[in-house]
């Protein structure tokens, strides 16, 4: 059983010896993945639901791990106790309830050093609430499965001194330090979602002020964008 180039990245962010916890498992590869590769760490499956949990269970069960790798169900980090892990792994999971989730449970958060996130969408909102908290981003990457090419974030407990713009935090700071091979294609995935907007706009006959100011911010984004390939 391999994990896909996704949770790949992922797990490769996680680093060695750890006490990991894989929030929303759903099936458990990768937190499977990550006590085979390294069975000094420690890990933790959790997820909110019971079927997940249950196919979580299962998957160990068929490589004799059912007794190495707990199996938690409960929302966030809520099924964690304070100081339990020291890394989080979220991926698949929306950038905002990614943020509520880290969120969710102060003492179990502070505890943490390392979190790998994979947001679906809202990005730059995590990487924003991430600073907010005192957090920085470490590295980051670029994962492309079935035509879809998904941010896979490291981040870590503690202020940098880093400032980033408007467009790094959108895009990812160290993924434009990087430019790896899907950079492009990334860029203009963004720059497909801001077109759709100005399009949309466009079609508005009498445009509110608001809405006038949203499609020449927009439009100023795409070029910001533009100037990055
Ligand atoms: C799209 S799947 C992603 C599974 C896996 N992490 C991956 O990236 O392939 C989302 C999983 O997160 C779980 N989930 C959703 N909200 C959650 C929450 N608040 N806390 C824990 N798990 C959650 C769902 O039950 C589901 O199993």
């Amino acid at each position: 059983m391999t994990l896909d180039k996704r949770l790949q990245a992922v797990a490769d962010f996680v680093p060695k010896g750890c006490k990991v916890a894989d929030i929303g498992t759903d099936h458990g590869y990768l937190a499977k993945y990550l006590y085979e590769q390294d069975n000094s760490r420690y890990v933790i499956a959790a997820d909110l639901n019971a079927g997940p949990c249950e196919a979580a269970r299962k998957t160990f069960a068929e490589f004799g791990l059912e007794d190495k790798i707990p199996v938690r169900q409960g929302s966030g980090l809520e099924p964690l106790s304070a100081g339990e892990v020291d890394t989080v792994c979220i991926a698949g999971m929306g950038g905002k309830l990614i943020a509520d989730i880290l969120a969710g449970k102060k003492e179990v958060f502070a505890g943490l050093k390392t979190a790998v996130l994979q947001p679906q969408n809202a990005a730059r909102e995590l990487r924003e609430w991430l600073l907010a908290n005192d957090w920085h981003v470490a590295d980051e990457t670029l994962a492309k499965v079935d035509g879809r090419v998904y941010q896979i974030i490291k981040a870590e407990n503690g202020i940098s001194d880093d400032k980033y713009t408007d467009i790094e935090l959108l895009v990812g700071p160290k993924i434009i330090k990087k430019r790896s091979e899907l950079f492009e294609e990334h860029i203009i995935g963004i720059r497909t979602g801001f077109e759709k907007v100005v399009e949309g706009l466009s079609k508005v006959k009498d445009l509110s002020d608001e809405q006038n100011m949203k499609l020449q911010e927009t439009k100023e984004k795409i070029k910001e964008l533009n100037s990055l390939l």
